[in-house]
């Protein structure tokens, strides 16, 4: 296992969109496993292979308290979804920045597991949150592209002030 480097906000390559994974064969079980290690040490509560520059609708979540809640979907689709839910969203492309987004309430995602088996799960709370702001992820979208413009060159500004510090 290795951990990866991840792409930061603006970064043209977090705008690339992931291809479907055609075969579940030992590189992507070495991806998600990377991708789950990378995730528990920076820590956060889910990751999407786009923001480790691997372009392939891997992602792996795990919003538990205990840590032991690996969830791995591979090409992930939003069946359904339903109701509103506004919650603050923080990404680790976007270190140090938090804001509120609007999301579904719950979605019914179906997805491949690591054994390549169809799985469809319907979830709410902060799980659906953070299934659709990964997806968000494979499909070029990083979260503060929800928020205007104005919150946008701020944050943009802000990140590039943070990267002068820490260069
Ligand atoms: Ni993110």
């Amino acid at each position: 296992m290795s951990l990866l480097s991840i792409l930061h906000f603006p970064d043209p390559r977090l705008k690339k969109i992931a291809a479907p994974v055609t075969a579940i064969d030992d590189s992507i079980r070495r991806l998600a496993s990377d991708m789950a290690e990378t995730m528990y040490e920076a820590p956060g509560i889910g990751l999407a292979a786009t923001q480790v520059d691997v372009h392939k609708q891997v992602i792996v979540i795990d919003v538990s308290e205990t840590r032991d809640q690996l969830w791995t979907l591979i090409n992930p689709e939003i069946l359904e979804s339903e109701g509103v839910q506004v919650g603050e969203e923080g990404c680790l492309s976007v270190p140090g920045i938090y804001d509120k987004v609007e999301r579904a309430a719950s979605v019914r995602v179906r997805y491949l597991d690591l054994d390549g088996q169809e799985q469809t799960q319907t979830v709410d709370g902060l799980l659906a949150v953070c299934v659709q702001h990964e997806i968000d992820h494979l499909r070029g979208r990083v979260f503060v592209e929800h928020l205007s413009q104005l919150k946008q060159t701020r944050i943009k500004n802000r990140l590039a002030k943070q990267a002068r510090i820490t260069a």
